[in-house]
């Protein structure tokens, strides 16, 4: 095993119990873990806050072993275990998404751990690596978008949203871009939702189906579940698909099998989308990221950072998610 100095303990943030933003607790005497002999330990420093991370604090999904939420940093290999096979070694810039980011050292599994390349200016990978790999195989993978498409996408100026919006427009899609307030409509136009609604007025179905003639929608990416349910299959074109990735809002609301008939209409759910069912593999996860830090690289993927909190103010950074008081990132610094 290689190393650089390690103290024993450092700083992070422990759910106490599931709950509101109160219940996470910054801590400065959490031990710092040993990597076992397929992990590398991370200093990490920048720390990735996905609506994800709201649903293992709440209990809508489950709390991750240690109690330290966080999917994602960015931050230099300290310590490789002593089976490490791969080309990773101690002062790596690296990005990974495993569990336990909410703190200063993770040890994580080495396949998930991606070398950041030098183009990528500090912070930009970990505000890039779990949204963006979201974005890239929803519209790839789970739903291929095709040029000429006619697509509706909730929470366009959220994180996922704003990549999802450019990363369709470049390839030929017209995009319907919804949000809650005027200020995020505007963004999510400037980042490729040619067209925008504010879903929290009425009408979101007349509007759609205005902008559309009538058609309708080939595609809705709905990350919102239980606000949303009822309109996607109003405002989905026949033979179009309903992917739903998220329940920003709570779990969508059932469809009956006769509603989707008439329609014949596709709904993908929360197996078909989950991020790790498509990433199970080093190899996956290689391929997508290499594709996504290329297009940063190339300039045609730009990633928005709302703002970069203390650790120490997790609760806050928390509150403001799930408040919908954020559009693009929101990061957190040790
Ligand atoms: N399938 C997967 O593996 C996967 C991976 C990553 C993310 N996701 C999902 O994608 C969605 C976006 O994730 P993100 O991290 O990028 O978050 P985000 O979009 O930056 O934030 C969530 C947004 O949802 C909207 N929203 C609508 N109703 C809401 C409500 N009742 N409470 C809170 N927010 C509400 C808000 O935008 P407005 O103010 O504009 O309404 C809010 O800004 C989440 O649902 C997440 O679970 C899924």
């Amino acid at each position: 095993m290689a190393t650089a100095s390690i103290p024993k303990t450092m700083q992070g943030v422990l759910a106490e119990s599931t709950g509101g933003p109160e219940v996470l607790k910054w801590r400065t005497d959490i031990p710092v873990p040993t990597p076992e002999a397929d992990e590398v330990l991370v200093k990490n420093e920048f720390i990735g806050v996905n609506y994800v991370d709201i649903y293992s604090r709440t209990g809508f999904l489950g709390m991750p072993r240690g109690r330290i939420l966080g999917r994602e940093a960015e931050g230099t290999i300290i310590c490789t275990g002593s089976g490490n096979h791969r080309d990773l070694e101690v002062g790596n810039r690296v990005v990974w998404m495993a569990i336990g980011g909410y703190a200063e050292y993770t040890s994580v599994p080495e396949t998930m751990v991606y070398k950041v390349p030098s183009a990528i200016q500090p912070g930009v990978a970990a505000a890039a690596l779990l949204q963006g790999l979201t974005a890239l195989l929803l519209i790839h993978e789970i739903y291929p978008v095709r040029n000429g498409d006619w697509v509706l996408i909730h929470a366009a100026a959220g994180g996922v949203g704003l990549l999802q919006c450019q990363l369709m427009k470049a390839l030929g899609v017209k995009v319907i871009g919804t949000a809650s307030t005027a200020e995020k409509l505007k963004i999510a136009k400037e980042n490729g939702a040619e067209w925008v609604i504010n879903y929290t007025e009425p009408g979101l179905v007349e509007k759609v189906l205005e902008i559309t003639k009538g058609e309708g929608v080939q595609v809705v990416y709905d990350s919102i579940g239980k606000d949303q349910s009822e309109n996607n299959i109003e405002v989905v074109a026949k033979g179009g698909t309903i992917v739903n990735n998220g329940a920003s809002s709570g779990m969508g609301a059932p469809i009956s099998p006769a509603r989707l008939a008439a329609k014949n209409v596709k709904v993908m759910g929360p197996g078909d989308t989950a991020l790790m069912n498509h990433l199970n593999s080093r190899q996956k996860f290689e391929k997508w990221c290499t594709m996504l830090f290329g297009l940063i690289v190339k300039g045609k993927l730009n990633v928005r950072i709302h703002d970069t909190y203390a650790l120490s103010e997790a609760v806050r950074a928390h509150t403001d998610l799930q408040g919908r008081r954020t559009m693009g990132k929101v990061l957190m610094m040790p």
